[in-house]
């Protein structure tokens, strides 16, 4: 069966669903985006995706074309009609269709699609041995804040991963504190506490780091965001959180093992309270 996407208020199949040449998305990255999970028909942090996309939005000045309640329902109905068990829905929304000039002229219809696809499972052996990643310095823009639809530098920053054997690229600031993964967060353990870097703008704020670090602080781990670098004494392990991947181990950073080489005791702990409230959130 072909998969079902949304566009500007009507169910399509996928192989037919279009946006005009001239839609700002395409000419400027002029949007945003979200991605959400499903499990078995339970959202994770739906509320706190619509949160941040209506925060994207605003950051953007881009007036959604439908209110984040609607947006919801049609979360709900994009999900309904492609009879997926579980999945990832990307919602995107551009500021429309028009002449391409920077500042368009009159007020646009922003275009918004809805797409589904099966929700990637993680591969035993990710698990069993960790991840790898590499660092880079951040060629990003500096409101990496707002999740917008511009991603070549991660486009280039994956790449640049897979061609050296990893799994994420890590980008790292102009005194080299690690900010996050193309499209992950990344968290240390530095002398038993979970480290990460704070939200402010050079980073997305992740709804995955988010619930972890609620969960770690009702587990009583001790939690610290501040900037930190890969050389601190005392680091021990490193995980990276996000909607696709939950929480996974990384065990190789530039091609050094991280600790002793195994995902560690607080990592896989972690892990484990995450898929718990993965499944108390959207199975319950
Ligand atoms: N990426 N940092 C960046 C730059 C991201 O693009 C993402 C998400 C995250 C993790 O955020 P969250 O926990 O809310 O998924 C951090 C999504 C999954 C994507 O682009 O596919």
């Amino acid at each position: 069966m072909s998969l079902i996407a949304y566009v500007n208020g009507r169910f399509l199949p996928l192989a037919s669903a279009h946006v005009h040449i001239e839609d700002r998305g395409f000419q400027f990255a002029d949007g945003v985006y979200e991605v959400i999970a499903c499990y078995g028909g339970g959202f994770l942090a739906l509320d706190a995706h619509l949160e941040r996309l209506k925060r994207s939005c605003d950051a953007i000045r881009l007036a959604p074309p439908v209110d984040m309640e609607a947006m919801g329902g049609l979360v709900h109905e994009i999900y309904r009609r492609n009879r997926l068990e579980d999945a990832m829905i990307y919602i995107q929304i551009t500021r429309g269709v028009a002449p391409r000039m920077h500042v368009p002229g009159g007020d646009l219809a922003p275009t918004l699609i809805l797409t589904v696809r099966p929700l990637p499972e993680v591969d035993e052996e990710k698990l069993l041995y960790g991840v790898s990643g590499i660092t880079r310095p951040d060629i990003r823009w500096k409101r990496c804040d707002i999740k917008s639809i511009a991603l070549l530098a991660s486009v280039l920053g994956k790449q640049e991963a897979v061609r050296e054997g990893a799994a994420e690229t890590f980008w790292l600031d102009a005194q080299g504190h690690v900010l996050e993964g193309c499209s992950t967060n990344i968290l240390a353990v530095i002398d038993d506490t979970l480290v990460t870097h704070p939200t402010d703008h050079a980073i997305l704020g992740g709804i995955t780091r988010d619930l972890l670090l609620r969960l770690a602080r009702r587990h009583r781990i001790p939690v610290q965001e501040r900037p930190w670098k890969m050389s601190e004494p005392g680091l021990a392990e490193c995980m990276l959180t996000s909607t696709t991947n939950a929480v996974l181990p990384l065990t190789r950073m530039d091609g050094k093992v991280i600790g002793d080489g195994r995902p560690g005791p607080v990592s896989t702990r972690l892990r484990s309270l995450m898929l718990a409230e993965i499944e108390r959130l959207c199975r319950t």
